[in-house]
């Protein structure tokens, strides 16, 4: 049995847990990461990429922003589309804040390269992770690699495994309370070496469902389109993707559509999910670990972004000055601002789609909604603030 000490372990190696070891190495706080894949696996998983402005703040805290201030895109604005009208929303102009287009992928291998320039400890391919005694105040955490078994105690465990990973699991069923709402479609979403058809994000509500036109980099787009749940990528050709995208699209961004080979082809379910608590004893929960939204407007990964800066804030409080108040109000703080953004993402994800069970009545009041947005200063600053970021 190896036998190791750390004062945080964090399972799970994607964008929260990084990000969060990361964040405590800055201020001095020793962690050892568990992940149960590769590296590689890990960087294979292509996920959304606009980044709010709090996020943005986290990783130049982190000391890894370079890369993404260099190749990042600051977006002022976003585009809207629905019958045969067409609008901007001014994120600058409303919140005097933009967002960042820079890939989660890309935000994930900065903090690989940079945990792995200071020596920091992850630990890939580990099985059977197990957390232990997290009521008291001696937690460890102990895990199998290679067949060899190890133990590792440490002073607080951050469970940033994701939706289907152990930590929340670990919490028992009647500590737990799980708030979950499934949508009748998902997301088929593809890569493609095109240039992006516009400057900025386009969102449409066609009558043909919902889909959006979203980029990397200059020659690299990534579109979706709402597609059937029992959709499989295989049935969609590229050809057939292409087609179904042009006829969701107005005639004149149609007609400046690059097509080219996808080099990614997926589907997405939408999910909205909140598992409360987010602290039992010596636990914290953080990201998909705890909630998941639909993809959107983007909050999956700033919500998890949100809950790191919490929990390092209160780890920081705690061991420089032993002060628990941070530790002691996580869950509350962290899930009031993890419901808004489940509020926002919902909302949005209802005004831009064809649910397949709505009612005349129900597509008229989507349809007047988006009117009214259309032409209402107040309802797109309030858009605007929450797809900046609402502040920490
Ligand atoms: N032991 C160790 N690692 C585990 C275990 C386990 N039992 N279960 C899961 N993991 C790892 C996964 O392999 C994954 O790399 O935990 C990591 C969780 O990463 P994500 O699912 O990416 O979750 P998170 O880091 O919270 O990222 C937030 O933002 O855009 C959203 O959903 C998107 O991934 C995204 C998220
Ligand atoms: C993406 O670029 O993948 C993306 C952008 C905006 C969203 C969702 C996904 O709302």
């Amino acid at each position: 049995m190896g036998e190791l000490s750390t004062q945080v372990v964090i399972i799970g190696g994607g964008p929260s847990g990084l990000l969060l070891s990361q964040l405590l190495h800055v201020c001095g706080i020793q962690s050892v990461v568990l992940e149960r894949k590769t590296k590689n696996y890990v960087l294979g998983r292509i996920r959304a990429g606009v980044l709010e402005r709090g996020l943005l703040h986290l990783m130049r805290e982190a000391g890894v922003a370079d890369r993404m201030e260099r190749e990042g895109f600051t977006h002022d604005g976003t585009l809207i589309c629905y019958g045969n009208q067409m609008f901007r929303v001014d994120f600058k102009h409303h919140t005097s804040h933009s967002v960042m287009v820079y890939g989660q992928t890309e935000v994930t291998r900065d903090l690989y390269e940079a945990r792995e320039k200071s020596g920091g400890e992850i630990v890939f391919n580990v099985e059977d992770v197990e957390i232990h005694d997290a009521k008291t105040n001696a937690p460890f955490v102990t895990y199998k690699k290679a067949g060899t078994s190890h133990r590792i105690t440490c002073d607080f465990v951050a469970g940033c495994d994701g939706f289907h990973g152990i930590s929340r699991k670990t919490i028992p069923q009647k500590v737990r309370k799980e708030y979950e709402k499934v949508y009748p479609f998902g997301w088929l979403g593809i890569l493609s070496e095109t240039p992006p058809v516009s400057h900025e994000l386009i969102y449409v509500n066609s009558e043909r469902g919902f889909a959006l036109c979203s980029m990397r980099n200059t020659n690299l787009s990534r579109y979706y389109i709402q597609c059937d749940l029992s959709d499989r990528p295989e049935d969609w050709s590229d050809n057939a993707f292409w087609t179904e995208l042009k006829l969701r699209l107005p005639p004149d961004v149609a007609s400046k559509l690059v097509t080219g080979p996808t080099i990614e082809k997926s589907i997405a379910p939408l999910r909205s999910f909140v598992s409360e608590p987010m602290r039992w004893g010596q636990l914290f929960l953080c990201g998909d670990a705890a909630h998941i939204v639909p993809p959107t407007g983007a909050k999956g990964l700033n919500t998890a972004a949100s809950d790191v800066n919490y929990l390092y804030r209160a780890l920081r409080q705690f061991y420089e000055t032993g002060d628990t108040s941070g530790i002691d109000s996580y869950s509350e703080v962290a899930l009031s601002r993890v419901w808004k953004a489940e509020r926002f993402s919902w909302w949005f994800s209802s005004l831009m789609h064809r649910y397949p069970d709505h009612s005349e009545f129900d597509f008229r009041i989507q349809v007047a909604e988006l009117q009214f947005l259309h032409g209402n200063q107040a309802a797109q600053q309030a858009m605007a603030e929450n797809y900046v970021g609402l502040p920490y």
